[in-house]
């Protein structure tokens, strides 16, 4: 069958990942888990289906209709779910860029055993609900369901399916291809700076005393640590709901249309503490939108500019929190906005090196980095995993802007 335009495709199939280039060739070099959500003759299965459409051989669609499991309220998550799972991990390990999984998903607990699968063969994950007028009009549904489940049944299964699942956070999540190589930049940043006479003066901070010149601080062993799935810049830190503005930041109007749509985003330097390593990224103004009000502050009377905070972590120091990178790089900006721009060391690969003392360093890039990213939620549990060093080295900087 051939792919629906934009134009030809009815309003409740028009989702960035139908209809936005951008965002479709993003996702074909990433790896992407589609959650459908929503009531049994939502219309999940023609929602699949327009996915399979859209990205062909890149997709694989498991409908837990194929495996006799019929969607009800139960205390447990039947047996059946283990051979869906066999199936799902057969995907991702072929890495197959996108698995959409057909199915109502209102338990946590069988969300939970996905989020589990998404981060350990780092997935990026995207839920996705049916926009059908009678998605939640039970008389309707009764009659086009194929479970024949009837309308008390269904009004059962409605409230963990009407109110909206928010994820730990919303933020941008890189590429696969972009994820890869921001790691090796990084990699790299790290490898030079360990080999270099004026870091290794001062890398007492690191608890490190090295004066032997031969001898290269290895630093990829100090940041033992990384955030689990991929690459990200977060926006909102939401809690699954907990934390304050989380309802009102994921009802706003650019968040709700950003959802699953495909971004740009700039890399301007690369940074490290003693605590963390990370990325530092500029926002454009599209992208300040889905930028929330109130982080971008260490004190309340900080007075920094919108977005001061973005950042991607890389790496981070055993026994710190992922959430440190974030408050390290308003540390820099902070020093910069009090017109400290740091000792000029000198060029490295890739930029300008300047030191800050007490053990920050920074990296400004000659040539900003692109890299190609999802808008999305991460629901898992958020436990930072150790780093796997990438040996893949090679000239990462020399590379082509978008990566
Ligand atoms: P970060 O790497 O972008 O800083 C899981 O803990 C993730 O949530 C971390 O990777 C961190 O993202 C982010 N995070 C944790 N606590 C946070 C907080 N209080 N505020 C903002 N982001 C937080």
């Amino acid at each position: 069958m051939s792919s629906q335009s934009a134009k030809e495709r009815p309003e409740s199939l028009q989702f960035p990942f139908l209809d936005d280039e951008d965002t479709i060739s993003t996702l074909k070099e990433s790896k992407t888990f589609f959650i459908l959500r929503g009531l049994p003759g939502s219309g999940k299965s023609t929602l699949a289906q327009a996915i399979q459409d859209r990205y062909k051989d890149a997709c694989k669609v498991i409908s837990v209709d194929n495996y006799k499991i019929t969607p009800a309220i139960r205390s447990s998550i039947p047996e059946e779910y283990s051979k869906v799972d066999e199936d799902l991990v057969d995907y991702c390990k072929r890495d197959i860029s996108i698995i959409v999984l057909d199915d109502t998903h209102h338990e946590r607990e069988r969300l939970d055993q996905i989020f589990d699968i998404a981060d350990k063969y780092r997935y990026k994950v995207i839920f996705a609900e049916p926009k059908t007028p009678w998605r939640m009009d039970c008389s309707q549904l009764k009659e086009k369901n194929q479970w024949k489940l009837s309308a008390e049944d269904l009004k059962k299964m409605k409230p963990s399916l009407e109110k909206e699942f928010l994820p730990m956070y919303f933020g941008w999540f890189l590429s696969k291809r972009s994820s890869e190589n921001l790691r090796k930049v990084g990699q790299l940043f790290l490898d030079e700076l360990g080999s270099l006479k004026a870091f290794k003066k001062e890398s007492k901070y690191f608890a490190f005393a090295i004066e032997d010149p031969k001898v290269k601080v290895d630093l990829t062993s100090y940041f033992v640590k990384r955030p689990p799935g991929v690459l990200h810049c977060t926006t909102k830190f939401t809690e699954f709901g907990k934390a304050p503005g989380a309802e009102e930041y994921a009802q706003q109007e650019a968040v709700k249309a950003s959802y699953g749509k495909g971004f740009t985003l700039s890399i301007s330097a690369l940074f490290i503490t003693t605590k963390t390593v990370g990325a530092r990224v500029e926002l454009n103004e599209q992208q300040l939108l889905l930028w929330p009000g109130d982080v971008d502050k260490l004190l309340s009377t900080d007075n920094l500019p919108k977005g001061s905070r973005a950042h991607i972590t890389l790496g981070c120091a055993n026994g710190v929190e992922a959430v440190q990178t974030g408050l390290d790089l308003l540390e820099f900006v902070k020093l910069e906005k009090a017109g400290n721009k740091g000792e000029e060391v000198g060029e490295i690969g890739g930029g300008k090196l300047q030191y800050f003392d007490n053990g920050m360093w920074m990296l400004v890039l000659s040539k900003k980095i692109d890299v190609r990213a999802i808008f999305s939620g991460y629901y898992g549990k958020g436990k930072l995993v150790p780093t796997q060093s990438t040996n893949k080295r090679g000239s990462a900087f020399s590379s082509c802007t978008i990566i």
